[in-house]
């Protein structure tokens, strides 16, 4: 089964995806956790170019095609091989924040995303994406006071830009309720942990855990 997460930055990905993985695993399941861009050495390669923060002149274009140059060497390297063994593989971001921040944020076509994405993928598709619903002032303050927290390129654009992200992610929620999950992101930690758990437990391939 193949969990991805979605977000404004901040909005408590990475550490809803370590307490669901924890989860999981005391239920038995195998549990793979990764992200993007990174997951792989060629992604964590492609990760320093792309968040680098003296890269100020590098085009949307080429911001594009380096996310998805990671996802395919993500695609290829972790998450089929994981899923064709029957693990959970919960990945933070996929091809949703190309459509959320390369399309609606910087408004690059959509339709042209869309194929870009089948190609880096095959055509692979989350069965599941919850969405941490956080305003995304609320995230990027986060962000800023968290010690060690990577502050990058992307963060550093401007409020509006963030907004029409974050509009980008309604719409793409709207237009595949059955995928998406909305959880309040701004609860305390442990009640987005709950509501987390309460998802996935409805959604859990009963017949695979049986096979394992
Ligand atoms: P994060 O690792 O802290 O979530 O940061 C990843 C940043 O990269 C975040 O600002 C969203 C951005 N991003 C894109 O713009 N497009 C993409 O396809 C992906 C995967 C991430």
């Amino acid at each position: 089964m193949f969990i991805t997460f979605e977000g404004p930055d901040g909005s408590g990905k990475t550490t809803q995806i370590r307490l669901l993985a924890g989860w999981l695993r005391t239920q038995g399941w195998v549990v793979v956790t990764t992200r993007e861009p990174g997951g792989t050495r060629i992604g964590n390669g492609i990760r320093s170019l792309l968040f680098d923060i003296d890269h100020t002149e590098m085009t949307p274009r080429t911001e594009t095609l380096l996310f998805n140059a990671a996802r395919a060497q993500i695609v290829h390297e972790v998450i089929r091989p994981a899923l064709q063994t029957g693990q959970i593989v919960l990945c933070d971001r996929f091809a949703d924040s190309t459509l959320a921040y390369q399309g609606y944020g910087y408004g690059q076509d959509r339709a042209e995303l869309g194929r870009l994405i089948g190609y880096a993928t095959g055509g692979l598709t989350p069965d599941l994406t919850l969405y941490l619903d956080v305003h995304p002032e609320v995230g990027l303050a986060r962000k800023q006071a968290g010690a060690g927290q990577e502050w990058n390129r992307l963060d550093a654009q401007t409020v509006a830009f963030h907004r029409a992200v974050e509009a980008g992610y309604r719409e793409l929620i709207a237009a595949q309720p059955e995928r998406w999950r909305v959880v309040d992101g701004e609860q305390p930690e442990e009640a987005v942990h709950q509501a987390i758990v309460a998802v996935v437990t409805g959604r859990l391939p009963v017949q695979a855990k049986e096979r394992r």
